[in-house]
C-alpha cells in the first residue's frame, strides 16, 4: 500500500478550506432530475450538463475534487478536450464513483445493499491509470418500522470495508459513504441513534479489513429529523447532535468528514455546516467539509434547463454555492454571503 500517496491525497482534498463536488449521478438519477425540468434525457444532454460544470470559471478556488461517474470520466468537451484534463488543469482532483448502485437486500423488505465488489480491483486499477486519485461507494440505510435491521447494517458496513481496502491497495483514497436517509417522520433522536449505530458498524469493519484511517474520508449524513417529522429542529440543535454523534463514533485518525447533502436545501446545508465549524472547529480532531451534489448543483440545474443561452448564469450559480460552502468551512457563511458572492 502506498501510504504516503493516500495520506497526501486525503490532505490535498481538504486543504485551503475547499471541498468536493459530487457529480456522479447514475444515468437514471440524472434523468430523474432532468425530467422534472423538461430537459431531454439523452447522453448528449448529460454530456453538455457535465461540460457546463467542469468548465465553470473559478471552480478550482473552492472545489478540490470532483466525483465523476463511469460515463463522465470518459467524456470530452464539445471541442474534444477530455473532462479529466479540464479538471486537472483547473487544479481539481478527479474522483470516481465505483459502486454499482443499490438493490433490495434479500429477506429484508424496505432495505438495500450496495453492489459492485465483483471485478472491482480491475476497475479501480483502470481508473487510477486514467488519473483518478479517490473513489466513492455509497451505502443506503432507511429508517422505518423495525428498520434498519442488524443484518442490513452489518452487510453494508462489510461491503464498505471491502471496497475501502481495495481502493487503498490501488492508491485511491476511499470515500466511505454510509447515508442514513431523510425520508420518514422519525425524530432527530431516532436519526442520532441510527447514525451512531451505522458508524460504529462501519468503523468496526474498516478496522477489521485493515483500512488505513489516515488515508480515507468519511462521507456521512448530518443528523436530521425525517422530512415529514412534525418537529424540524433548529440549525443549532442539528449542529449539536451531529457533532456529538461524530465525536462518539469517528476515530481521530480520520483526516476529514465531508457531509453529503441528502436532499437538504442548498442554503440549509451551508448554514448547518457553517454552524458546526463556527461553534466546534477548534475542538474537533478532523476537518469538517462538504461533498455535496444537490446542494451545489441544483440551483445551477434549475437555471440551465438544457438551454445553451443559460450556461453562463448556471455556472455563476454553481460557483456561488461552491463559495458559500467554502465560507461554511471557515465558519464565515452568513445571510450576507448569499448576496456578496453573487
Ligand atoms: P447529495 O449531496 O445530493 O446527497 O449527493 C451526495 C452524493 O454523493 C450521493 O451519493
Amino acid at each position: 500500500m502506498n501510504t504516503k500517496l493516500l495520506i497526501d491525497t486525503a490532505k490535498k482534498l481538504f486543504a485551503d478550506d475547499k471541498g468536493l463536488l459530487a457529480m456522479d449521478e447514475s444515468n437514471p438519477t440524472c434523468h430523474k432530475r432532468f425530467a422534472t425540468l423538461g430537459i431531454p434525457q439523452t447522453m448528449e444532454a448529460r454530456r453538455a450538463y457535465r461540460e457546463l460544470i467542469v468548465t465553470t470559471p473559478g471552480l478550482g478556488e473552492c472545489i478540490s475534487g470532483a466525483i465523476l461517474y463511469d460515463e463522465t470520466i470518459r467524456q470530452q468537451k464539445k471541442d474534444g478536450a477530455p473532462f479529466l484534463k479540464v479538471l486537472i488543469d483547473a487544479g481539481i482532483i478527479p474522483g470516481i464513483k465505483v459502486d454499482a448502485g443499490t438493490e433490495d437486500l434479500a429477506a429484508h423488505p424496505g432495505e438495500k445493499i450496495t453492489g459492485g465488489l465483483d471485478g472491482l480491483r480491475d476497475r479501480l486499477r483502470e481508473y487510477f491509470q486514467m488519473g483518478a486519485r479517490f473513489a466513492k461507494w455509497r451505502a443506503v440505510i432507511a429508517i422505518g418500522k423495525d428498520i434498519p435491521s442488524r443484518s442490513c447494517l452489518e452487510a453494508n458496513a462489510h461491503a464498505l470495508g471491502r471496497y475501502a481496502a481495495l481502493c487503498q491497495e490501488t492508491g485511491l483514497v476511499p470515500i466511505v459513504e454510509p447515508e442514513v436517509l431523510m425520508d420518514g417522520d422519525h425524530t432527530l433522536e431516532v436519526c442520532r441513534k441510527v447514525t451512531e449505530e451505522v458508524l460504529r458498524n462501519v468503523f468496526m469493519q474498516l478496522n477489521c479489513q485493515r483500512v488505513l484511517l489516515e488515508g480515507m474520508i468519511l462521507k456521512p449524513n448530518m443528523v436530521l429529523p425525517g422530512l415529514t417529522c412534525p418537529t424540524q429542529n433548529s440549525v443549532d440543535e442539528v449542529a449539536d447532535i451531529t457533532i456529538k454523534s461524530l465525536l462518539r463514533t469517528v476515530p481521530a485518525a480520520v483526516p476529514a468528514i465531508a457531509f453529503l447533502s441528502g436532499g437538504q436545501s442548498a442554503e440549509l446545508a451551508s448554514a448547518r455546516l457553517n454552524n458546526m465549524n463556527l461553534r466546534f472547529k477548534p475542538q474537533l480532531p478532523w476537518s469538517l467539509a462538504f461533498s455535496f451534489a444537490r446542494a451545489i448543483q441544483q440551483p445551477a440545474l434549475d437555471i440551465w434547463r438544457g438551454e445553451e443561452s443559460n450556461v453562463k448564469a448556471a455556472q455563476e450559480a454553481l460557483l456561488h454555492r461552491a463559495r458559500c460552502n467554502r465560507a461554511a468551512r471557515r465558519g464565515e457563511y452568513t445571510a450576507a454571503t448569499e448576496k456578496i458572492t453573487r
